[in-house]
């Protein structure tokens, strides 16, 4: 955290809350074990699966005292992050020849899970961005890509009880890189988003991509499927929460989150959850990020249709039709930073989960830096008024004195 200090900055309000809460960060406990972690590739799969780096599913159980949350990262159809609650018991099977067909039911769990939602990368865009505007408007010159049809390569997998890392790419064009926790705490990369054992974090990265326009410019459609009914008026609500400082993505101070109707009424939901930046370079720095935007979430016709080379439409078939299924577009940067072109890098990094979103909290660093920022100015200006009290009341004593 060394780096942060020369960029962090609080607002106004922070200064006020930060003193109200620093006896609670300076005996902060250190974060135990939440859940613990158990990862499976390609599970169940013998044959073909072996040293064959193209085929990557990933299962996670992360296990609690009371229940279990499954993770898949799915690259076999378009990349598809399912999260899944269950109780202890529940397993997750896989038919892998009828898998790599796309059937309907080729993927289970041994009972019904209480909740499931799904994140998927539907597609991809390079646009040209005529009026720099930074946003894909329909109707924009687009060139789309299916990531369906990525040939994928797995270049690294790690995990133990406490965490899970994988690096997936589409050649040498998009990067991912993916990970569990077992902890609540912040991610090692910028953003540094802060996770808890409820969420898992994709980490995507458009790398030197071969210009197709003047003004290219890069963004990406993320469907979601959520194991709600889907009636009127349910819809996914994007939010905007604000931080108090920027300790840990200097410069940024929001907080995207994307609920589904079940986590903003309940707090029994699926979510995924941003910060509004994507970084231009691979060192990641305020100098080096610009803005993302996206679009107002709406409804996907026919989800069934739509989702069939997905894990979604593997696990639910036809059912896709009864649950809630929306979308939006996420487009990275902002009017007059250069476009993608500028240095052919751009990133976005998010997290899916289940329940709420973890609420960044104060950290010592800068509840120290706070209190002197309030404290110093206090103590002055104590001292100086009882200097002028004790020198009015001289004063004072002394006409009194003068008087008599
Ligand atoms: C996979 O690789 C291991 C070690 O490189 C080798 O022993 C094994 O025979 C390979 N399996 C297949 C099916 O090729
Ligand atoms: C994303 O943008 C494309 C192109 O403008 C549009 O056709 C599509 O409907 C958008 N997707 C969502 C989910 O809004
Ligand atoms: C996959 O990635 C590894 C490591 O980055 C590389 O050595 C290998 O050549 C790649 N394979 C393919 C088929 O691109
Ligand atoms: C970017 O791609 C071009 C070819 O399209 C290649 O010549 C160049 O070396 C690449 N740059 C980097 C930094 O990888
Ligand atoms: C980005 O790539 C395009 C070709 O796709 C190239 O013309 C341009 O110079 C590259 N920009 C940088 C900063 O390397
Ligand atoms: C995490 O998931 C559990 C279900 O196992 C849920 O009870 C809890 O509220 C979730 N945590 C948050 C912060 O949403």
């Amino acid at each position: 955290m060394v780096s942060a200090n020369k960029h962090t900055w609080i607002s106004p309000l922070g200064f006020v809350v930060s003193v109200l809460f620093l006896n609670v960060a300076l005996c902060d406990e250190p974060s135990k074990l939440q859940r613990k972690l158990t990862a499976t590739l390609n599970p169940g799969c013998r044959e073909f699966c072996e040293n064959n780096t193209a085929i990557t599913l990933v299962h996670i159980a992360a296990t609690s005292d009371t229940d279990t949350i499954h993770y898949v990262w799915d690259f076999t159809g378009k990349p598809t992050i399912l999260v899944a609650l269950t109780s202890k018991q529940a397993e997750f099977h896989i038919d892998w020849p009828r898998l790599m067909e796309s059937k309907p039911g080729s993927v289970r769990f041994t009972e019904a899970p209480q909740y499931t939602f799904m994140a998927i990368i539907n597609r991809i865009f390079q646009y040209n961005d005529a009026d720099d505007r930074a946003m894909l408007d329909e109707g924009t010159n687009a060139f789309v890509y299916d990531p369906h049809n990525f040939i994928w390569n797995r270049s690294l997998l790690w995990s133990n009880e406490e965490g899970v890392m994988m690096a997936i790419n589409a050649g040498d064009d998009f990067l991912f890189k993916l990970n569990a926790y077992s902890t609540k705490d912040h991610g090692l990369d910028f953003p540094h988003l802060l996770h808890t054992s409820n969420s898992t974090q994709i980490d995507i990265v458009f790398n030197n991509i071969t210009n197709r326009f003047a003004n290219p410019r890069f963004a990406i459609e993320l469907l979601f499927v959520v194991s709600e009914q889907a009636v009127v008026g349910s819809e996914f609500e994007v939010t905007k929460r604000k931080t108090l400082d920027d300790e840990h993505t200097p410069g940024i101070f929001e907080i995207v989150d994307v609920l589904s109707p079940g986590a903003f009424t309940f707090s029994a939901g699926g979510y995924i959850e941003y910060r509004p930046v994507s970084y231009t370079h691979p060192e990641r720095d305020v100098a080096t990020s610009t803005e993302t935007r996206q679009s107002q979430p709406i409804t996907v016709r026919s989800p069934s249709a739509v989702l069939q080379t997905t894990l979604a439409y593997a696990l639910y078939g036809n059912k896709l039709d009864s649950y809630l299924v929306q979308g939006m577009n996420v487009s990275f940067g902002v009017s007059e930073d250069g476009f993608y072109r500028k240095t052919n890098y751009t990133t976005m990094t998010f997290q899916v989960g289940y329940g709420m979103p973890p609420v960044e909290e104060l950290s010592a660093f800068v509840l120290i830096v706070a209190g002197i920022g309030i404290g110093v100015p206090l103590v002055v200006l104590i001292a100086s008024s009882i200097y002028v009290c004790t020198k009015k009341l001289r004063n004072r004593d002394r006409f009194q004195q003068q008087r008599l």
